[in-house]
C-alpha cells in the first residue's frame, strides 16, 4: 500500500539537521518586533578586519626563515609542525577570507533589518458583516463559557498525524464543539478512498464555465461532508503563474487575476453551498516551489516574494478579494515570505489588506509549519496554528498549544484577540450549518471523519503519531460519495468538466472529428481496414494502477493530475488508450498501440497505420516531491520524457511517405499538462494536423478525450494562459529562481502587472497560442454589440465613502482567566507529541500590557466582504450576439466562450492624489466571460464594474477610476485585434469637479 508512504510526509527538514528553538522568540516576550526571527539580529555590522585588536602583536615566525632548510630531506620530514602550520595558517587564512566574504554577501544582499512590509495592528474584530451576524451571535454564546484550554484547543493543530485528518483542531467536548477535520484540496479528496478525482484547477479554467465550476465546488464540498471533512483545504489561487514552470499552478485556475478569481469564487459557493468551509489558499505570492518553506530546500528562512502594492492588489490578492466577496470560510497563508516578513505573520497582509480591507470575517490558518512564530503570528492576525507542530514536524513543540496559553496569562497576546481568533473559528462553523446533527453525524462523537489519513485498511491506529499510542479503532469506512441521491453521478460530472477542458489549438484540414467506424480517414490497406496507432505512454495505464507513485509523485502512465498535497487518490483512471479501443468500431478499425516512447524502430510502426495519435505529456507538482530531477516546478517547459522526438518521428512517418518525403498519414498530438508547454518542435510540421490539449483530467480523462474526438461534443475549451514560440518569451523575470540570491532568497515580482499575455501584449510579442485561444468544430461571429451607459460618465475617481458597519462585533470576556484552569488535569493520559493546550507549572503572573503602537486606519477601499460595496457597483452593460456559422439540428449545441477586455484610456494618466505620478496600464485586461450554447445564435449579456475599470493608486491607498475614454472588447482569446474577432465599444469617463 505505497501511497500512504510515511516518506511522503517528509515535508521538511533533514533529520540530522539543527533543531531550531520554537520557544527561543515567543516565550513570554512582550515585543512584537523581537518575536520576528528576521529581525533577531539587531547588532550593528562591525568590520572587524579593520581593526586589529590592541593585543595582536607580531610574533616571530622563527621557522619560516631561510633556516628552516638547514638540515636533509629527513630532518625536514621530522618536523612536520612547520609544514602542518603552514598548512593549517592557510587553511584558516582562507576560511576566514570565505566567512568575511559571506558575511559580507549576507550583509549586502540579506533581509534588511527592519523588514519592508508595513505593520499594521491591531488585527481588526470579526463579525461586522450582516452575513455573518447571526453566526457570531451563536458563537459568542458558546466562545464565551469556553475554558482558556478550550479556547487555544480551537485554534491549535494537535499535531501532524496526531488523529485522522492532515489537519485537526482540538476538541472542546463539554461544550460540544468537535475536533474539526481539515483536508486536502483542491481537486478532491486526499488519501481518501470511494471519492471523485475531479480534473484539477488548470482543466477547470480551461473550461472557462463558470456554472461548472460552481458545480464542482457544490459536488466537491458534498463529497467532503460526508466524509466528515469540516474544512477542505481549497481552492487554490496563489500560485496564480506567474511563472510558467511553477510546480503549482495546475492547482489553480489559470494565469490571470480575473479567471482565477471566478474559477475560486464560484468553487468556493459550491463547496459551501454543500455545508463545508473552503480555504482560499495560498495566500499570497507562493509563485514557485524552490525555497518556499524554511529549510525544505537548504535555506534556514523562506523565498521572499518582493510585490508592490499596486500589483498585489491588481493581481496576487485579486482572486482573494473574490474569495472573500463569495464569503469564504478560511484563507490559508503561505509558506514564502512576502516584502521580507512571513506570509503567516506579515501583519499588513492579513490584518491590513484581508481582514481590514477585504473585510474577511473567518479564520486564517496557516499553511503546514508556514508559522514561524507564536506571538507575532497571532498579533499579525494568523487565527489557527497548522498542523499544530512548531518549527519542525511532529516535534510535539508547538508554538501555539500551550506556549498560547501562557502568552493569553502573560498578556503578550490579549485576550481580546485570543477571542477573536476563537470567534472566527466558531462563527465559521455555525455559518456552514455544521451544528446539525443530521448533516454531521459526528458532532456524537467529537468530529471524528469516517475515513484515515494515514492507512487504507479498515482498522487502524487512532494517534498514528503518538508513538505511546495503540488505540485502534474502525478508522476506514469506505463510504461511497460518489453517486448520491443529494449529489446526482459524480464521475458523470467530472467527465463534463474534463469534456469542456480540453482545448483544440490546431485541426488542419478539419481532421477532426473523426468518425467511429474510421469513415472519415483513408485507408490504404487490402482489406479496407483503418489503421490507428496509439502511440506515447501517456495514452496507456501505468501497469503498477494509477495511485502507484505516493501523492501522485511521478510521471508514470497517462498524466491525469500533477503531484503533492494537491492531488486526490483515483478511484479508477480510464486511459485515453482504454477508451479509443472502446470506442472505434473494430470490424472497420484496426488500432496498434505502441506503448512507449521509446522512438527506436517507432517510424516503421508509424508508417504502417493509416492515421497516428500521439500522447505526450508535462508534470508537476509540489515541492516535497522531486521525480526525474523535477523538484516541484519544472525544469523547462517542454513535454517530458522525449515527447517531442515521438512527435516528430510519428508526424514525419505516419501512413508511410509521399514521393516528397511527406507523411501520408495524418497525425493527431494529446498533450496532457500542467500549465504552458512549447510546441514549437513540432507545432509547424506537415504531419501534425491536430492538437489538443487536454490539461489534467482527473479519473475520466479517455471518456472525455472520446467524447471530443469523436465529435459527440464540440470542444470549447479555450487556454487558461498563453503559449508562447519560445521560454524567453515570457520574460526576464519569468524563470524559476533556482539558486539563493541571499540568506532570504530574494524574487522581485519587478514585472509588475505584466506577465502573460498583459507582458506579451506590452512587448508586442506574437505568442503561438494567445492567452484564452481555443478552437470549435464550427465557427462563430459576434454582432450587435451595445454598451448601455456608454454616454459620457459623470463620476466620482474614487468609490463612495467606506460604509460604517452597524454591526459591532461580539463583546465577551476579555479577563485573564485564573492560570490554575490552564494547569495540566489530573489523570489525562499524554500523549507524545500531540499538542495540548495546558502548562505543567503556574506562569509567571500576567505582566503589564505591551505597549502597542497606535491603531491603523481603516482603508477607505474596505466596509463590506471583499471590500468597498461600490467597487463593485456595474459601470457598464455589453450586450453581443454570437451566431454559429453552421448550425447543426444534431447533438449538443456548440458552446462559444465570449471574453469581455478592458482597454484603459489611453495614456498618460495620472493619480488624481498625485498628479505628477503618471499610471502606466496593461494595453488590456480580462474582466469577464461568459460561455454559453449556441445552436444558431445567441444574446450574451456581461457586467463591467468600477474596480473592473479602476487602479490601485499606491498613495490614496484605493481603488481609482481614470478619466478618459475606455475601450471595451469582446472576443473570442487575448489575441484577437479589432475587426477581427474583437469588437471594441467606447465608454467616456470624466470625473466629477
Ligand atoms: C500545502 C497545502 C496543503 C497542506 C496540507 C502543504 O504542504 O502547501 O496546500 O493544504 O500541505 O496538506
Amino acid at each position: 500500500m505505497p501511497f500512504k508512504a510515511p516518506e511522503s510526509y517528509a515535508l521538511d527538514r533533514p533529520e540530522d539537521a539543527e533543531p531550531l528553538n520554537p520557544h527561543a522568540s515567543d516565550d513570554e516576550s512582550d515585543d512584537v518586533d523581537a518575536l520576528d526571527p528576521l529581525r533577531g539580529s539587531k547588532r550593528a555590522y562591525r568590520d572587524d578586519a579593520s581593526a586589529p585588536s590592541p593585543s595582536f602583536h607580531r610574533a616571530p615566525l622563527r621557522w619560516l626563515d631561510g633556516q628552516r632548510s638547514h638540515g636533509g630531506f629527513w630532518t625536514r620530514l621530522c618536523i612536520p609542525s612547520r609544514f602542518c602550520c603552514i598548512l593549517v595558517l592557510i587553511f584558516f587564512a582562507t576560511l576566514l577570507l570565505l566567512l568575511t566574504a559571506g558575511g559580507l554577501w549576507v550583509y549586502k544582499s540579506g533581509t534588511p533589518s527592519t523588514g519592508q512590509s508595513e505593520p499594521w495592528y491591531p488585527a481588526p474584530l470579526g463579525g461586522t458583516s450582516k452575513p455573518w451576524q447571526v453566526s457570531y451571535e451563536k458563537a459568542a454564546k458558546l466562545v464565551d463559557q469556553m475554558t482558556l484550554p478550550e479556547k487555544i484547543n480551537v485554534t491549535t493543530g494537535t499535531g501532524w498525524s496526531m488523529d485522522l485528518c492532515v489537519g485537526n483542531t482540538g476538541r472542546v467536548d463539554r461544550l460540544g464543539f468537535p475536533s474539526l477535520c481539515l483536508q486536502d484540496g483542491p481537486l478532491g479528496l486526499r488519501f481518501v478512498a470511494n471519492a471523485t478525482a475531479w480534473p484539477a484547477g488548470i482543466t477547470v479554467g480551461a473550461t472557462w464555465n463558470k456554472q461548472l465550476m460552481h458545480a464542482r465546488g457544490k459536488a466537491l464540498g458534498l463529497e467532503a461532508r460526508l466524509k466528515g471533512i469540516h474544512v477542505l483545504l481549497g481552492p487554490s489561487m496563489g500560485p496564480l503563474g506567474r511563472l510558467p514552470a511553477g510546480g503549482r499552478n495546475w492547482e489553480g485556475f489559470g494565469a490571470d487575476p480575473v479567471l482565477q478569481g471566478y474559477g475560486a469564487a464560484e468553487t468556493i459557493r459550491g463547496i459551501q453551498e454543500s455545508g463545508v468551509i473552503a480555504t482560499a489558499k495560498h495566500y499570497v505570492g507562493n509563485e514557485q516551489e524552490h525555497f518556499r518553506q524554511s529549510w525544505e530546500w537548504g535555506t534556514p528562512n523562506a523565498i521572499s516574494s518582493q510585490i508592490d502594492d499596486r500589483t498585489l492588489h491588481e493581481i496576487y490578492a485579486w482572486p482573494f478579494a473574490e474569495s472573500v466577496r463569495a464569503g469564504v470560510g478560511s484563507v490559508m497563508c503561505s509558506y514564502n515570505q512576502v516584502n521580507n516578513s512571513y506570509a503567516c505573520q506579515n501583519s499588513k497582509l492579513l490584518n491590513g489588506v484581508l481582514k481590514d480591507e477585504l473585510g474577511f470575517q473567518g479564520f486564517v490558518q496557516s499553511d503546514w509549519l508556514a508559522q514561524r512564530s507564536g506571538v507575532a503570528a497571532a498579533l499579525a492576525g494568523l487565527d489557527m496554528s497548522m498542523p499544530g507542530d512548531g518549527l519542525i514536524w511532529q516535534d510535539g513543540k508547538a508554538l501555539w498549544g500551550a506556549e498560547l496559553t501562557r502568552a493569553a496569562l502573560n498578556g503578550s497576546v490579549p485576550m481580546e484577540r485570543l477571542n477573536d481568533m476563537v470567534l472566527r473559528v466558531v462563527a465559521a462553523w455555525y455559518q456552514l450549518g455544521q451544528d446539525d446533527e443530521e448533516k454531521w453525524p459526528s458532532l456524537k462523537d467529537g468530529g471524528k471523519p469516517n475515513f484515515s489519513s494515514w492507512t487504507d485498511d479498515e482498522i487502524g491506529e487512532l494517534h498514528p503519531g503518538a508513538s505511546n499510542s495503540q488505540e485502534m479503532g474502525v478508522v476506514n469506512h469506505f463510504v461511497d460519495v460518489r453517486q448520491t441521491k443529494e449529489g446526482g453521478d459524480h464521475d458523470e460530472l467530472a467527465r463534463e468538466i474534463a469534456r469542456e477542458g480540453i482545448v483544440l489549438v490546431k485541426n488542419e484540414p478539419k481532421t477532426l472529428p473523426l468518425s467511429r467506424n474510421g469513415s472519415s480517414l483513408n485507408s490504404g490497406a487490402q482489406d479496407g481496414k483503418v489503421r490507428v496507432g496509439i502511440f506515447g505512454e501517456d495514452a496507456f495505464s501505468n501497469p503498477k494502477g494509477p495511485n502507484a507513485c505516493a501523492d501522485r509523485g511521478c510521471n508514470e502512465g497517462t498524466l491525469a493530475m500533477g503531484w503533492g498535497s494537491g492531488a486526490a487518490e483515483f478511484p479508477y483512471l480510464v486511459s485515453p488508450a482504454e477508451a479509443l479501443h472502446a470506442s472505434f468500431d473494430r470490424q472497420t478499425v484496426e488500432i496498434t498501440d505502441w506503448k512507449t516512447n521509446d522512438v527506436k524502430n517507432v517510424d516503421g510502426t508509424a508508417a504502417a497505420q493509416d492515421f497516428c495519435l500521439v500522447f505526450i505529456s508535462s508534470d508537476s507538482g509540489e515541492g516535497f516531491i522531486s521525480w526525474n530531477g523535477v523538484k516541484g516546478d519544472r525544469n523547462d517547459l517542454f513535454p517530458q520524457k522525449g515527447g517531442d522526438d515521438l512527435v516528430k518521428h510519428v508526424a514525419g512517418t505516419c501512413g508511410g511517405r509521399d514521393e516528397r518525403g511527406s507523411p501520408l498519414g495524418r497525425t493527431i498530438v494529446v498533450l496532457h499538462t500542467v500549465g504552458p508547454t512549447i510546441l514549437e518542435r513540432w507545432i509547424g510540421h506537415i504531419g501534425v494536423h491536430a492538437v489538443l490539449i487536454a490539461h489534467l483530467p482527473g479519473e475520466e480523462s479517455g471518456n472525455a478525450l472520446a467524447d471530443i474526438i469523436f465529435g459527440d461534443y464540440y470542444p470549447s475549451g479555450h487556454l487558461p494562459y498563453t503559449i508562447a514560440q519560445r521560454p524567453e518569451d515570457y520574460g526576464p523575470t519569468s524563470a524559476i529562481l533556482t539558486t539563493p540570491n541571499a540568506i532570504v532568497p530574494q524574487q522581485n515580482f519587478s514585472e509588475g502587472l505584466y506577465f502573460d499575455y498583459r507582458w506579451f501584449d506590452a512587448q508586442k510579442i506574437t505568442p503561438r497560442y494567445p492567452f484564452g485561444y481555443g478552437l470549435s468544430y464550427t465557427e462563430f461571429e459576434i454582432s450587435d454589440v451595445h454598451l448601455a451607459n456608454h454616454a459620457q460618465l459623470n463620476i466620482s475617481p474614487f468609490p463612495s465613502a467606506r460604509p460604517n458597519s452597524s454591526i459591532a462585533p461580539p463583546a465577551i470576556s476579555t479577563q485573564i482567566p485564573d492560570p490554575a484552569s490552564a494547569l495540566w488535569p489530573e489523570n489525562l493520559k499524554r500523549l507524545k507529541k500531540y499538542v495540548y493546550p495546558y502548562l505543567t507549572s503556574p506562569p509567571q503572573p500576567p505582566r503589564s500590557p505591551p505597549q502597542q503602537p497606535p491603531p491603523h486606519p481603516l482603508s477607505p477601499a474596505g466596509g463590506a466582504q471583499g471590500g468597498n460595496p461600490d467597487l463593485y457597483t456595474t459601470i457598464a452593460t455589453l450586450r453581443a450576439t454570437i451566431t454559429n456559422t453552421s448550425p447543426s439540428t444534431s447533438g449538443p449545441p456548440p458552446q462559444a466562450v465570449l471574453q469581455l477586455y478592458i482597454y484603459p484610456p489611453p495614456t498618460p494618466l495620472f493619480s488624481p492624489s498625485n498628479p505628477n505620478k503618471p499610471i502606466t496600464m496593461p494595453v488590456k485586461v480580462l474582466r469577464n466571460f461568459a460561455k454559453v450554447d449556441v445552436k444558431s445564435s445567441r444574446t450574451v449579456k456581461l457586467d463591467v464594474t468600477r474596480k473592473d475599470l479602476s487602479f490601485w493608486d499606491v498613495d490614496a491607498g484605493q481603488w481609482v477610476l481614470p478619466e478618459g475614454e475606455f475601450g471595451i472588447g469582446v472576443g473570442w482569446s487575448a489575441g484577437e485585434i479589432e475587426g477581427e474577432g474583437m469588437v471594441i465599444k467606447k465608454l467616456g469617463v470624466k470625473w466629477t469637479e
